[in-house]
């Protein structure tokens, strides 16, 4: 799959919105969304047209963590996932950012392949750190070095 990758905007919002709904359990209010989107920090890429996912990063000096990726359910498992990551190192590493940073469910198998498929390595593991149905479950921690 090769679609276009751009950064996203505002403009975007109900799509982004539409997205999240579909891929988390919990979603983010429209004061949460346009403080992400408005912040100088925050760095957001996806296929737009039409919107079939979203990579969003917050950035601070040479440092950066992924805090949320998401690819329309019709289209999950066709790489695109791997494509929007692998596009958005290369951006985050061309404006001088050189570690990547994560947290991620220990049970979201798809995304830990993914992240591990393009370098992350585990850091750690935060104990019983997310809420799950009437349970808790780990973070594990994972980072990677990006170079332009
Ligand atoms: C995680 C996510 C972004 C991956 O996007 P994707 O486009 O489906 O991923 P890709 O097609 O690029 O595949 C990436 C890897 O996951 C594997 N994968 C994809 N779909 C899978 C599935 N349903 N079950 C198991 N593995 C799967 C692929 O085989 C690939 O691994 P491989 O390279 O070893 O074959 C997507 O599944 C998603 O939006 N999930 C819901 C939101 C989420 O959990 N985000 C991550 C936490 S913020």
């Amino acid at each position: 799959m090769s679609e276009i990758i751009e950064p996203l905007s505002q403009a975007v919002l109900p799509g982004l919105q539409r997205l999240q709904k579909l891929c988390f359990t919990e979603t983010w209010s429209e004061k949460v969304w346009l403080s992400q989107l408005s912040s100088s920090r925050t760095r957001i890429w996806g296929p737009g047209d039409p919107m079939l996912g979203y990579a969003l990063f917050s950035t601070v000096l040479d440092e950066a963590e992924l805090l949320q990726i998401a690819i329309d359910p019709a289209a999950q498992g066709q790489g695109l996932g791997a494509e929007l990551l692998c596009w958005a190192m290369q951006a985050l590493a061309a404006e001088g950012i050189v570690r990547l940073m994560l947290e991620v469910r220990a049970s979201n198998d798809t995304a830990i392949r993914l992240y591990q498929r393009l370098g992350f390595e585990l850091d750690g593991v935060r104990k019983n750190y997310y809420a799950a149905g009437d349970g808790r479950e780990d973070a594990l921690l994972m980072s990677v070095v990006i170079s332009p």
